[in-house]
């Protein structure tokens, strides 16, 4: 059984994550041709599913790690232009071709070269990271070879090398991003379960003083995290979404105000995951007013 699902991933990375068509597609926009020939990810895929969840009015926005197409980020701000995002990456390359791509899909996404929280200044309503988190080890008997930059390091593929247990840039993000936060503020994190487990993950989070709001998962590939400082009271484990004050109607470009008096049926969880069954994605490119739940 393992087996097949290790042959099914392969074949959707290579047949699909590769297609610049799938990526206009699912994300709704143009990346450049990729040298490695890989466009996106799993965590690349819940990130552009989930996000939108979190998204208020003028969401101020970090992406961590935003790579060379800088696909969640440009997402995000084509569907939701009142957000600001600044998309981070520790390579220049990634970050020179990443402001590319933003300029190809002529949206405003502020892109620069740091070293984690390195240099950024400022505090943030949502931060997002998809980390590279497979152990050094592993990577090298699968015939990865070290990759140098000047004054960064070696690592055997900067998007995949986690160092020596596979945690340590997750350590990293995790002991840096409370600083960064607003005091309502969220940071979303996607790591494969197999990798690292929910208990290690929470371990990981006590010991940097955040704790876990809610868990997305998609069923033994990802997992996504999203998590608030433990120093700020006040965020339930999960959103009420029987409460009818937790519902809010948004279109793209706005918040548009709390959704209580809407007809239940339109609020059901169902509804929602309707959306996202479907493979639409959600919100629907074409769906100008939305309901989402708090
Ligand atoms: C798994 S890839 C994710 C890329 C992109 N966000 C996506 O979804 O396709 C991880 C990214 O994190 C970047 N990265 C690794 N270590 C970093 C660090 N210390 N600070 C900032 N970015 C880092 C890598 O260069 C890579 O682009």
């Amino acid at each position: 059984m393992k087996r097949l699902l290790v042959r099914v991933n392969g074949v959707i990375r290579k047949r699909l994550f590769t297609q610049r068509s799938f990526i206009r597609l699912l994300f709704d926009l143009d990346v450049l041709a990729s040298a490695t020939g890989q466009l996106c990810n799993w965590g690349t895929i819940h990130q552009r599913l989930i996000v939108h969840r979190y998204i208020r009015h003028e969401t101020k926005i970090l992406e961590i790690g935003t790579g060379a197409h800088a696909i969640v980020a440009i997402f995000v701000k084509k569907h939701f232009p009142d957000v600001s995002i600044l998309a981070t990456d520790i390579l220049p390359e990634q970050i020179y071709l990443a402001k590319k791509t933003v300029d190809k899909n002529q949206v405003s996404v502020a892109c620069t070269v740091a070293d984690m929280f390195g240099g950024i200044a400022g505090k943030f309503d949502l931060i997002l990271f998809y980390p590279p988190a497979i152990p050094s080890h592993e990577l090298e008997e699968l015939g990865c070879k070290l990759e140098s930059y000047p004054g960064l390091g070696s690592r055997r593929g900067w998007s995949s090398d986690g160092g020596s247990d596979g945690l340590d840039v997750i350590r990293a993000f995790l002991d840096g991003v409370r600083g960064h936060l607003e005091a309502q503020g969220l940071a979303m994190v996607s790591v494969n379960p197999i990798q690292c487990d929910v208990a290690r993950f929470k371990k990981l989070c006590q010991n940097a003083g955040l704790l876990i709001k809610r868990i997305h998962r998609l069923p033994v590939i990802m997992n996504t995290y999203v998590l608030y400082s433990q120093a700020v009271p006040g965020h339930e484990s999960r959103p009420d979404c029987a409460r009818p004050d937790n519902w809010y109607f948004r279109s793209p470009k706005a918040f548009l105000g709390p959704a209580e008096n809407v007809n239940p049926f339109w609020r059901s969880y169902f509804f929602q995951e309707y959306f996202l069954r479907s493979g639409r994605g959600f919100p629907p490119s074409s769906c100008h007013i939305f309901l989402s739940c708090l």
